[in-house]
């Protein structure tokens, strides 16, 4: 199996830019502010912490692109669920904690599969999985503040376009891409535009077994119970105020 769960035609499809640095003092990770710390700057410190506590390569350069194209200022939709300036970072956070408790309870690791085909899962993959899910909601709201616009020229796509900026910078483990791919559950197999759906739920019976494994939802979930948790995740968050 390769490296990358992510095919190549769909790093393809889209070209988004390496965002340039604006002069923007990135306030994560030892930069301190001289007056009053918010809510949301002790958020934006714990999400920039916790990601460098994973030591991926490239991380560093991902924090920056983050502070700098918005995503500790964005909402995280357009009317509904954190439709608030910080709504995603807020978001994300939650997804991201929820992940972590919620595997511990239940010990989703290989032990757990009887059997089947799943890559290990370690701390690290959670918070990857869970803080940069949704990156792809960077850029997508325009305005000041509830309710927003959709952006019409932000780039098509939401699960495989996190993976496609965040491929920009850090070196992805498969279970991560599984976890980024299908966090959308059964929405992924048709949200956005009915004929664009970002995977299917079963997969093409005529492929070998290996070809098969991690491209539809049905294989993702059965091999990698993880990749379902995450889905939940997202969708209990959304129940939090
Ligand atoms: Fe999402
Ligand atoms: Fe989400």
């Amino acid at each position: 199996m390769s490296r990358s769960l992510v095919k190549e035609e769909q790093s393809e499809m889209l070209f988004i830019p390496i965002a340039p640095p604006k002069g923007v003092m990135p306030n994560v990770l030892g930069y301190k502010r001289m007056k009053g710390v918010t809510v949301a700057d002790e958020r934006e410190q714990t999400i920039g912490t916790l990601l460098m506590s994973t030591a991926r390569p490239g991380m560093d350069r991902l924090i920056g692109y983050l502070v700098v194209d918005g995503f500790f200022t964005s909402p995280a939709s357009t009317r509904f669920h954190r439709s608030c300036p910080g709504g995603l970072a807020q978001h994300s956070l939650g997804v991201c904690n929820l992940l972590l408790k919620y595997n511990k309870e239940f010990n989703l690791n290989t032990t757990r599969n009887f059997g089947q085909v799943s890559f290990p899962v370690r701390e690290e993959n959670l918070i990857i999985a869970g803080l940069l899910h949704d990156v792809c909601k960077i850029g997508a709201y325009l305005g000041s503040g509830s309710p927003y616009k959709w952006n019409r020229a932000q780039p098509k796509g939401h699960a495989l376009l996190s993976l496609i900026r965040i491929a920009k910078y850090i070196e992805m483990e498969p279970i991560e891409e599984l976890m980024i791919k299908f966090h959308m559950g059964t929405y992924g197999t048709f949200e956005f535009e009915s004929y664009a759906a970002e995977y299917s739920i079963k997969g093409d019976k005529s492929k070998s077994k290996e070809e098969r494994y991690g491209q539809s939802l049905r294989n993702a979930w059965y091999h990698n119970p993880i990749v379902k948790l995450i889905y939940f995740c997202d969708e209990l968050e959304m129940f939090s105020k």
